[in-house]
């Protein structure tokens, strides 16, 4: 066969990108409200724009400092060290901390996603297994099967109508899923949980990831902690990072961060890991020759996380500020459409309950839902692509232009008047 290639990309190839071709088409037919009102609104997107104008101007200001020779030539692809000395002091404090993280057990890579994926490759030989909570933020399938080939292993962690505070982290779950996969004969290397979670929001609190943390090191495998939206919380209970707990296997825990959704920046592509394990960061070491951030993007992001005074008395406060703005208007806008919702406490997002526009739960009926929306001009991220374990969930991105919000909300309620709902 011509286009014949290897079992490696046949795999990767039989992942389909439904979020990535959905962004991509939705981007290219962009609401504005004057410019293009017929375009489609997107919900679906977990990207910061309420910012864009603070950003805008700070990049703007920041731009010249990329005219250097360094930013010409071959660099530490790991990490500038004094970006990663840098973003060892910024998560120290934002982090409550007792120190600044060890910048030598911090490596850089482009995004969480390449972070996820080399994390996958140092912690799991193909065929091995990854438990993983779900719903989640459904790309770290691809990114642990693609290139590294681990399998991934659903643990539900939400009951079909959790709308109110039902949805608790119980770390039973985990524990019974790990032995129901050991029965069935896979080989579990790690749990990887995203914690402020996506799709819900849900904080998981101090005394349930110590759990988990005892648990993973009972059994010998590696927790890894997905923690990209930490700053992100706009409600109590407010987040406590895995760095504040004790470890009672520093080897096998690993903490991952990025600029892609505290900092709104996901167009720089940055993202870390931080471990105790040497030989761990050493492998990705390696994979960052694949995936490194580019020098003048690494200039711009160094300027930005050492300015803790610019963070702290216009950037953070304007996005907190407005973050919680747009949650209060979501919120509103389903409560009167009358949609039940999940919401947590952090994050960009809602996780809604349509099932009662479905009139057969499958995800066939969900599929035609989002289509629907779609064709009416809101893209929402339909809960299949969040690996939820049941038909009907969809996810709202709150945080994008605030009119795009109410137009988007405005657009859901005429969609779903036309649904009969059962
Ligand atoms: C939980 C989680 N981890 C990682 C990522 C990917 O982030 P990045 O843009 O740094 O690759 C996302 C993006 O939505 C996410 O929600």
């Amino acid at each position: 066969m011509a286009d014949s290639v290897s079992r490696r990309a046949d795999r990767a190839l039989n992942i389909p990108e439904f979020l990535v071709h959905y962004l991509l088409e939705v981007s290219a037919n962009a609401y504005h409200s004057t410019d293009n009102p017929s375009g489609k609104i997107n919900l679906g997107t977990i990207e910061n724009k309420i910012c864009e104008d603070i950003w805008l101007r700070k990049v703007e200001e920041l731009t010249p400092l990329i005219v250097d020779k360094s930013s010409l030539y071959y660099y530490n692809l790991t990490g500038f060290d004094i970006l990663r000395r840098n973003i060892g002091k910024f998560l120290g404090t934002k982090l409550k901390l007792s120190e600044p993280l060890d910048p030598e057990k911090i490596v850089l890579l482009d995004g969480v996603t390449a972070v996820l994926n080399a994390t996958a490759l140092a912690i799991a030989d193909e065929g091995e297994t990854i438990l993983c909570p779900i719903p989640t933020y459904g790309r770290i399938l691809n990114d642990i099967e693609e290139v590294a080939g681990a399998r991934f292993y659903k643990v539900p962690m939400f009951k079909e109508y959790d709308t109110g505070d039902a949805a608790e982290f119980q770390l039973s779950v985990i524990e019974k899923y790990y032995h129901k996969a050991i029965d069935e004969g896979h080989t579990v290397k790690g749990v990887i949980l995203c914690n402020p979670q996506n799709p819900t929001g849900k904080v998981y609190s101090k005394d349930d990831i110590s759990s988990l943390l005892e648990f993973c090191a009972s059994k010998k495998i590696h927790a890894v902690i997905d923690e990209i939206y930490a700053l992100s919380c706009y409600d109590k209970p407010t987040f406590t990072s895995v760095l504040q707990c004790d470890i009672p296997d520093p080897c096998r825990t690993h903490f991952l961060w990025g600029f892609s959704k505290d900092l709104s920046l996901s167009g720089f592509r940055c993202g870390m890991i931080y471990s105790e394990n040497t030989r761990l960061l050493d492998y990705v070491k390696k994979v960052a020759f694949f995936c490194s951030v580019p020098a003048p993007v690494q200039i711009i992001l160094n300027a930005i996380i050492s300015d803790s005074e610019w963070l702290d008395t216009v950037y953070f406060p304007s996005y907190q500020e407005r973050q919680r703005e747009n949650f209060e208007i979501a919120c509103a806008g389903l409560e009167k459409i009358g949609i039940p919702f999940y919401h947590g406490t952090a994050g960009s997002y809602i996780w809604m309950n349509l099932t009662k526009y479905l009139s057969n739960k499958t995800e066939e009926e969900e599929l035609a839902l989002f289509h629907k929306l779609l064709e009416g001009g809101v893209y929402l991220c339909p809960g299949k692509e969040m690996i939820s374990p049941y038909p009907g969930w969809f996810r709202l991105t709150f945080t994008t232009y605030k009119d795009h919000v109410i137009e988007g909300l405005k657009r859901m309620e005429n969609i779903l008047s036309t649904c009969s709902s059962a």
